[in-house]
């Protein structure tokens, strides 16, 4: 497809961004602590004794340690089945996958969100069609879902940004009115909870990525949770070529027979992952607590600055906090976000921004003819946010740090 000018432009912009310190700009703050970064894994013993474990064991692959952690999942997220597979994406595309879109079938999508979830629908030959989100929390909701609906949308992907869920008792009656399928992307959100119920059983199906940014990890890996026996059979089955049995049946059953019965890929999760991702499992409950905890403290000092203010939370949902997320208002600086971003990791704090709406990516705008001015609440707040260091390992002095460097910029920078 012809790229249009203002493709190009904003292409361009995204490549080139520009960096507004006043004239006065002074030196970096610095500190001498080591850097903090956005997110990280923790790995202790007994995630260490669980891998050797495993590669003690007669199976590295797909085996035993698969079965209980997906078994273990579904429990943890209270729905029937669980399905594991390589990662996040694999999840995506293994969910959609069970839906067999057509090639005029749309799938409505939030711009605000990492790649992977508009490239699934590629996957699987269907159209993203890109909603913009909500201006105070960055999420989806059913305003936006009918702004960009029309007869032809079969599915919708709910993003539970930053690990706050999506309005889902809105989202699923908006599905059920429409005959769409509600698919949740909560690479952001296990752990969290919606009207008390736990993230994983309150869409058709939900996807979980085990990154080690996230909140629990297996290394790599994702997870697809649904209470339809059938898709799950249909997902095991997409995970391993598209065969109908794995090794460990038809070891079970003394035969070499197997029988390919669609085109699937190869999306297993090895036994040595699983083990991680197990282990982790068991610490969710707490690290949750614990990213809780440290929201909480950020929250007491940003609810009152006059120059950054955190996402709106609603009231029904409880936040995973995968990300904790500041917005800039930007006539109270006199730099920019890109300035105050480079400002903050020279002070050896680990911002980042999640994300670059996904239809501003040059690939989206060439393929689809995706364009500035398409999502504007996802477009501006892309200028505004800053994502701050948020994992479970984290002290209290940390954010401490953190707030004490912002603070800092603030009396340099602000107005
Ligand atoms: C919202 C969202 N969806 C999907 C993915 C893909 O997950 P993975 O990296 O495990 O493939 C991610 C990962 O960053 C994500 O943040």
């Amino acid at each position: 497809m012809e790229q249009t000018s203002a493709a190009k432009e904003s292409a361009s912009a995204l490549r080139t961004p520009h960096s507004a310190f006043p004239s006065n700009h002074q030196p970096p703050i610095t500190n001498h602590h080591s850097p903090l970064p956005y997110g990280r894994h923790s790995v202790d013993a007994d995630d260490l004794a669980a891998i050797v474990e495993v590669l003690q064991s007669d199976w590295l692959t797909t085996g035993p340690k698969v079965g209980e952690l997906e078994t273990a999942f579904a429990q943890a997220t209270g729905v029937e089945h669980a399905v594991a597979v390589s990662s996040g994406t694999a999840a995506l595309h293994a969910a959609l996958h069970g839906l067999d879109l057509r090639p005029d079938d749309e799938v409505i999508v939030p711009a605000m969100t990492f790649a992977a979830t508009a490239n699934a629908v590629l996957y699987v030959g269907a159209r993203p069609m890109f909603a913009d989100v909500d201006h105070d929390t960055l999420l989806l909701n059913v305003e936006q879902v009918d702004r960009v609906a029309t007869a032809r949308t079969r599915a919708v992907i709910a993003v539970d940004y930053a690990g706050q869920p999506c309005d889902y008792d809105d989202l699923r009656s908006w599905c059920e009115r429409s005959g769409a399928t509600l698919v949740s992307d909560a690479c952001h959100s296990l752990g969290g909870e919606y009207r008390g119920r736990p993230i994983g059983s309150l869409a058709d199906l939900t996807t979980f990525s085990l990154h080690p940014v996230k909140v629990i990890t297996s290394g790599e890996g994702g997870i697809v949770t649904t209470s339809n026996a059938a898709w799950a059979t249909r997902l095991r089955q997409f995970r391993n070529h598209g065969i109908a049995t794995d090794p460990r049946q038809r070891e079970a059953l003394g035969t070499w027979h197997y029988e390919q019965l669609e085109l699937g890929y190869n999306y297993r999760l090895s036994d040595l992952h699983a083990a991680l991702g197990l282990s982790q499992l068991r610490k969710l409950p707490r690290w949750i607590t614990r990213r809780r905890q440290l929201a909480a403290q950020y929250d007491a000092f940003f609810a009152a600055h006059p120059g950054l203010r955190p996402l709106a939370v609603r009231p029904e949902v409880g936040h995973a906090y995968h990300l904790y997320v500041v917005r800039m208002i930007r006539d109270r600086w006199q730099i920019d976000r890109r300035a105050l971003f480079n400002e903050l990791r020279s002070a050896g704090i680990g911002v980042q921004v999640h994300y670059i709406p996904v239809h501003m990516h040059p690939y989206y705008q060439q393929r689809l003819g995706t364009h500035a001015g398409l999502c504007p609440n996802a477009e501006s707040a892309y200028e505004e946010i800053l994502s701050l260091p948020l994992f479970p390992a984290m002290s209290d002095e940390d954010v401490s740090r953190v707030v004490a460097t912002v603070e800092q910029l603030w009396q340099r920078y602000g107005k």
